[in-house]
């Protein structure tokens, strides 16, 4: 296989155990300077030149595309997805997870523990967003900081209020967001590759700093991962499309309170904690996966003129509650039922002679009109909150 590695650095420790697994997996690869492409778009004909030079089709690409550049780094990385080379993370949950506004609000509807958060940019809502984080002290964030830089605990209100003021005046967009005091300036990193966590560590804040992160002095050590922090970690990698992910988690009093999610995670702080070939992970993990291609279901399914997919929960009264599915008359609807969410548990491809309940998540595939038939009436909240607890 031909794999390609998109990094500013080639003598970058991830960069170069990456290389080397490639390799140790017989497979021929190449370090690209994600910079230095040129990317044309013609009908029928997406390409790029390499140093203005044409290069050869490439099986798959992995991404490590930093904070810098992440504009042309994720359209390079858009641009290999259009000619067919599998990505390992695609351009868009490389963009959604860099945001860390936009990747919490993704994982905000999901069932998974992250830190409260809000954005806010007017005084009156800027005091009453730090009154809702329970008052200081609170953490104020920049948008898109990395590395530890543009996170501030304020310790009381007012700093917080000064300080959220001051980074909005000069049009810097910030969240506030809860301090999560009882997990000590600890935290843990999760190493997800497709839909295992593959190695953790936690790591502990030195001194009287409360961020942890290894470029501010944070020491690592190796973890065994309890059920609740693998399945929190695996989630939000999974609701964020990412397949190579760095889930950041605090430690709460009620368990696993993500943080934030990283995409293009570094290798040497967890290959050194750990001592596992990670690397080699990820190289085998591509491999496994480069027949697959990227694939955006919704989009290919929508193709098909009146068809969509769809997920709705079957609400109270539902007539194919206590039905099979086969007898529920979906597939006669022309319905096909691609999974069944019941009590957070996925079933995918349910049988025929599956039991729909109440509560039930169903995953459909099929033509619009039919499916409009089954969709619940828009929920009110109270009665969403209902279902919820179902
Ligand atoms: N809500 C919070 N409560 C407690 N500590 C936090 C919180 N948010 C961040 N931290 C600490 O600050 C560090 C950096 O925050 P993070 O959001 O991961 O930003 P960065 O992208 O700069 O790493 C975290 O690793 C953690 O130690
Ligand atoms: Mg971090």
């Amino acid at each position: 296989m031909k794999i390609g590695i998109l990094s500013r650095e080639s003598k970058l420790y991830s960069t170069r155990r990456l290389r080397e697994a490639a390799l140790k997996g017989g497979h021929q690869v190449r370090v690209f300077d994600t910079l230095k492409f040129g990317l044309y778009l013609r009908e029928g004909e997406p390409d790029v030149t390499y140093g203005g030079k044409p290069i050869t089709h490439y099986d798959a690409m992995i991404p490590r595309i930093g904070t810098s550049i992440t504009f042309f780094g994720t359209s390079v990385v858009r641009q290999f997805e259009q000619m067919g080379s599998y990505c390992l993370n695609t351009a868009d949950s490389i963009v959604a997870s860099r945001d860390k506004l936009s990747s919490m609000q993704a994982l905000s509807r999901q069932d998974v523990g992250i830190a409260e958060t809000a954005f806010v940019r007017n005084q009156k809502d800027i005091l009453q967003a730090i009154q809702e984080m329970g008052g200081a002290p609170v953490i104020i964030k920049l948008l898109s900081g990395t590395q530890g830089v543009g996170v501030i605990l304020a310790e009381t209100n007012k700093v917080a209020e000064a300080i959220i003021e001051t980074l909005s005046s000069v049009r810097q967009n910030v969240l506030v967001q809860k301090f999560v005091s009882e997990s000590k300036g600890r935290d843990i990193r999760a190493f997800v590759v497709g839909d295992r966590v593959v190695a953790a560590m936690r790591r502990t804040a030195s001194g009287q700093e409360f961020r942890s992160n290894v470029h501010r002095g944070g020491k690592t050590e190796v973890v065994r991962l309890d059920e609740a922090y693998e399945r929190t970690a695996v989630r939000a990698a999974q609701i964020l499309n990412l397949k190579v992910a760095g889930v950041d988690m605090l430690e709460g009093s009620d368990g696993p309170v993500i943080m934030e999610v990283n995409s293009s995670p570094g290798l040497e702080g967890i290959e050194g904690a750990t001592g596992l070939d990670i690397a080699g992970e990820i190289i085998q993990f591509t491999e496994e996966q480069v027949k697959f291609g990227n694939f955006n279901v919704r989009e290919r399914l929508s193709l098909t003129k009146g068809y969509t997919v769809t997920e709705f929960t079957v609400w109270p009264g539902a007539s194919i509650i206590g039905q099979t599915i086969e007898s529920s008359g979906l597939r006669d609807a022309d319905i096909v039922v691609l999974r069944l969410n019941r009590n957070g548990q996925h079933i995918a491809n349910p049988r025929k002679d599956r039991v729909v309940m109440e509560g039930d998540s169903l995953l459909c595939y099929g033509s619009q009109l039919a499916l409009s038939h089954y969709l619940p009436e828009r929920l009110t909240k109270k009665k969403r909150r209902r279902l919820k607890k179902i």
